[in-house]
């Protein structure tokens, strides 16, 4: 076997971690969807690069899933906090990070930093094929016919921005609608905002039923010639609905409208495929995938991504450049400019190779498990009402508790080292539905256990009882 590595992805992990490239693609996924159908970036046939392009470590997905498996992995879980062991029930803010994406990332820092795509040395080939490895893995990761249709961006959030800011220029004009689901992040509410003032298109809600579903009849009226965009999550951050996102794509492209999924909330915990979604648009953040902050892709079907203009103007996005005329490079670079997130790339590649190192199904199938173990527990607390109570959702428990404020909830959950998010969740409109302007929120993640679960409760019921 190969021994990696300067990336410092060790052969324990659930799964293979041998950084992929374009020619290995990341393991996990392959009987899901056909590996990428990508032109492999020239270097990754030389790698010397020890870790890059490894491909000793084959996946050994686990046929089944315990949180323990994934606990093993996480450094940052067996730490203390105000004295007590962790307990992190904040995965919807941001996922932990398995020693594997830590050793790679810092494995880069500490032998292989180079800039990319530029430089004609041994370096700067070993980071652009490390760097261009992580899109063949995302593109696999979601199912895309080919790494060109991955752009990196910040995360979600700047992903959402771009497609407004290139393609919604480009597209929306004057009494166009943008179809949003009133359960939606601010960041695939605001951005639209932004350009439909500028374009003086619309964007219109789509309401809710009481339990967090989108209402579909609502949703199947608004739609009309009209409709230019729908953008909606695939996974709710604040009431967990998942929404039908297959079907309501469908149900929007008869109007000739594109689709926006925004996946945050849903990479982590369940299998993606943006060709089976048929989705034109697809972001999502990999700090919520155990992946670094400040890294995040989007994918594009190849004909919308190909007509879209750059959205930043600087170096890595261009053929060439004079005072007279300047041509841009092809996609996905165009829409990439100055240096990007390599370290970011590294880890978010190391990630995606632990994530899908285990059985998907089993970790969705024990997320779900959870989540019912959750539900019955917090309905033990006296006075605690959950938010959102749709048949479809990921393990995201948001609730209220009579005579405290959320904040309070979790500064009490704090000192007992649980660390639940108190707030507007981003999401005021979905907290608007059910007449409140802020809740507490435990998010789950394949790593926490029944134990956990029970942890908050029995806190949540002392808070109730100290009056
Ligand atoms: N969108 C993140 C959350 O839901 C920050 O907490």
């Amino acid at each position: 076997m190969t021994t990696p590595d300067l990336l410092g992805l060790p052969a324990t992990a659930p799964g293979a971690t041998g950084v992929p490239t374009a020619a290995s693609p990341a393991a996990g996924t392959a009987s899901r969807v056909p590996p990428p159908a990508a032109t492999p970036p020239p270097e990754a046939a030389g790698a010397t690069w020890p870790g890059i392009g490894a491909t000793g470590r084959q996946n050994s997905q686990q046929p089944s899933f315990s949180p323990e498996l994934a606990r093993r992995d996480m450094p940052i879980l067996h730490r203390t906090v105000n004295g007590k062991p962790l307990v992190w029930l904040d995965n919807g803010a941001t996922t932990q990070k398995p020693r594997q994406v830590i050793e790679a990332v810092s494995g880069f820092y500490g032998a292989g930093n180079s800039n990319i795509h530029r430089g004609a040395h041994t370096m700067a080939r070993e980071a652009t094929e490390a760097y261009e490895g992580g899109r063949a893995a995302v593109a696999q990761f979601l199912g895309a016919g080919s790494p060109d249709e991955i752009v990196f961006t910040r995360g979600t959030t700047e992903a959402i921005n771009l497609v407004a800011q290139s393609w919604g220029r480009a597209n929306l004009g004057p009494g166009d609608d943008i179809l949003v689901p009133v359960l939606e992040h601010h960041s695939n509410i605001v951005p639209w905002q932004m350009v439909a003032k500028e374009t003086r298109a619309r964007v219109v809600p789509v309401p809710l039923r009481p339990d967090g579903q989108i209402d579909l009849d609502a949703y199947a009226d608004r739609l009309s010639m009209r409709t230019r965009l729908v953008a909606l999550s695939q996974a709710s951050n604040v009431l967990g609905t998942v929404p039908p996102v297959k079907e309501m794509t469908a149900l929007a492209h008869r109007y000739r409208a594109k689709v926006l999924v925004d996946g945050a909330q849903a990479v982590a915990h369940f299998p993606v495929d943006v060709a089976d979604l048929d989705a034109d648009f697809y972001v999502f953040s990999g700090h919520k995938l155990f992946a670094p902050t400040g890294i995040g892709a989007l994918y594009a079907k190849p004909e919308i991504l190909e007509a879209m203009a750059p959205w930043q103007g600087g170096g890595n996005m261009i053929e060439s450049v004079s005072f007279e005329q300047t041509d841009y490079a092809p996609v996905p670079h165009r829409l990439e400019a100055g240096t990007g997130h390599i370290a970011g790339v590294v880890g978010l590649l190391a990630a995606v190779n632990w994530l899908t190192g285990f059985d998907r199904p089993a970790v969705a199938a024990y997320e779900t498990e959870l989540l019912g173990y959750a539900q019955q527990a917090l309905a033990t607390v006296p006075g605690l009402d959950l938010i959102g109570s749709a048949p479809d959702r990921i393990a995201v428990l948001t609730f209220t508790l009579a005579g405290h404020d959320p904040v309070e909830i979790a500064d009490w959950l704090d000192r007992d080292g649980i660390a639940v998010r108190a707030g507007h969740h981003c999401a005021q409109p979905a907290l608007a539905h059910y007449g409140l302007a802020s809740a507490a929120r435990a998010s789950l993640a394949l790593y926490n256990t029944p134990e956990e679960v029970d942890q908050l409760a029995a806190s949540l019921q002392r808070l109730q009882k100290s009056g």
